[in-house]
């Protein structure tokens, strides 16, 4: 199991390259098995989430090229199956964008119920429910998902949550129907703009992505094309929040700062400055952060993806800071691991309440999900001493090279797998 060693207490200077959004990268992947011409996706995370999903497109037929590892060439004419192997897919929560492309290609797909981050529980009836609005029948048995459909049309379907997968998914899908579909109170998010441009660089009609109410007239084949995916805004939340966090000066290039908008607000609030360029933020935190409120939502709220690393600078500023988190119900698994650390938090349902602390202490602490592994590394950056974070096979799912683009800023960082190499590496740096 590999881990990663820290030496805290150094600030964060320099600049770091955002990759590709895994989240959007992810339908992306998925919708481009919908053509049975060539599909190349440029831009993409080298992150495990996206080879998982890579290899079981493979599996099922799908002719894959990788020329590089941002850019992939998807064909897929020559898909054999429509029935995805639990195995292969059981790791990543988004195998369930290949539901809605194989049943918009096919009228017909078998996908095992996703697994995923473990933060707390997370249904898929919207999704569901809108497959069966445009004409498929959909159950349950044995653990998989089979969608079959004689013919899709297209409905008027209205979402009772906001769900970024069950906005995407049932676009991917309706996109293929026949006549005309209307999501209502659908997701903004922008990996949801992204998924809709793509597919209508494929052919597809769709408008209204990034409103809350999306038109999509079916089409009846997709081409191939040339596409590049959007900017990570987690990723580039996240090393604004590892700057702030440090007292440090970082330039975080390759974004669209229009996404990052409810992360810069709150950075603004805490005492950061923080300059817009054209696509790039430059973070400075040069004085003791304060506290804030801060309530995640659907976007453009605060998202929920960030939460787990606000609150990890939040345990370092002035004051009483208070973390609501609205979207999922178990999403702060690592409060009691950054209180190993020295923070002061208690958690009251969907609340967290922190009272700051001037100074965090490394400890041995566990990664219990992807965002909130990334917290404990921001915690180690900052913490005086030495912090192990054991579990980091969450972070790669989503961070791609994290610990060479901290060790590019400044940072003390190595991955391991083993004691020896921890107490290496704690000698070489002292
Ligand atoms: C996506 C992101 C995840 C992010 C989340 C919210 C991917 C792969 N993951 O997850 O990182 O945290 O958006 O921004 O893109 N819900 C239902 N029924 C459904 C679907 C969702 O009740 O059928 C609820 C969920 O339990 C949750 C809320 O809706 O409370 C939002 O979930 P959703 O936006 O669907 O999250 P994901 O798409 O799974």
């Amino acid at each position: 199991m590999e881990q990663y060693v820290i030496k805290g207490g150094i600030p964060l200077v320099g600049e770091v390259g955002i990759a590709g959004a895994k989240n959007a990268a992810l339908p992306i992947i998925s919708a481009a098995i919908m053509s049975d011409e060539m599909v190349t996706l440029e831009n993409l995370p080298d992150v495990n989430d996206i080879n998982v999903l890579i290899e079981s497109i493979e599996k099922i037929g799908a002719h894959v090229e990788r020329p590089d590892r941002h850019t992939v060439r998807i064909n897929g004419s020559t898909i054999q199956s429509c029935a995805v192997d639990y195995e292969s897919i059981k790791k990543i929560r988004a195998s369930y964008y290949l539901l809605g492309a194989l049943l918009g290609k096919y009228q017909e797909a078998e996908v095992p119920l996703p697994g995923g981050c473990n933060i707390g529980s997370r249904p898929i009836d919207q999704h569901l429910k809108g497959f069966r609005a445009i004409g498929a029948e959909v159950n349950i048995s044995h653990g998989t998902i089979i969608a079959r459909a004689k013919k899709m049309h297209g409905a008027h379907i209205f979402m009772d949550v906001v769900s970024v997968g069950a906005t995407i998914n049932i676009m991917m899908a309706a996109s293929r129907a026949e006549g005309r579909t209307i999501i209502e109170n659908a997701a903004k998010e922008p990996h949801v703009v992204d998924a809709a441009n793509f597919l209508n660089s494929m052919g597809a009609d769709i408008k209204g992505a990034g409103t809350d109410v999306i038109r999509i007239n079916g089409v009846p084949k997709f081409h191939g094309c040339v596409y590049s995916i959007v900017p990570d805004m987690i990723e580039a939340g996240t090393y604004m929040f590892a700057a702030a966090a440090t007292k440090g000066d970082v330039i975080v290039k390759n974004v669209i700062p229009k996404h990052l908008e409810a992360i810069t607000a709150k950075l603004i609030e805490i005492g950061c400055e923080v300059e817009e360029g054209d696509d790039s933020v430059r973070v400075v935190a040069s004085k003791r952060l304060m506290r804030t409120h801060v309530k995640t939502m659907p976007y453009p709220g605060y998202p929920t993806d960030m939460q787990p690393q606000i609150a990890a600078v939040l345990s370092l500023a002035q004051g009483t800071s208070i973390v609501t988190e609205s979207i999922f119900e178990n999403r702060f698994k690592y409060v009691d691991e950054l209180t190993r650390m020295g923070a002061n938090i208690k958690v009251e349902g969907n609340t967290a309440i922190i009272d700051g602390v001037p100074q965090l202490t490394g400890a041995r602490v566990s990664s219990p999900d992807l965002r909130a592994g990334a917290a404990l590394v921001i915690a180690g950056l900052a913490a005086e001493g030495f912090t192990v974070v054991d579990d980091i096979v969450y972070i790669q799912r989503g961070y791609e090279d994290f610990e060479g683009k901290l060790s590019n800023l400044g940072a003390e960082i190595r991955r391991v797998s083993t004691e020896d190499e921890i107490r290496k590496f704690e000698l070489s740096v002292g």
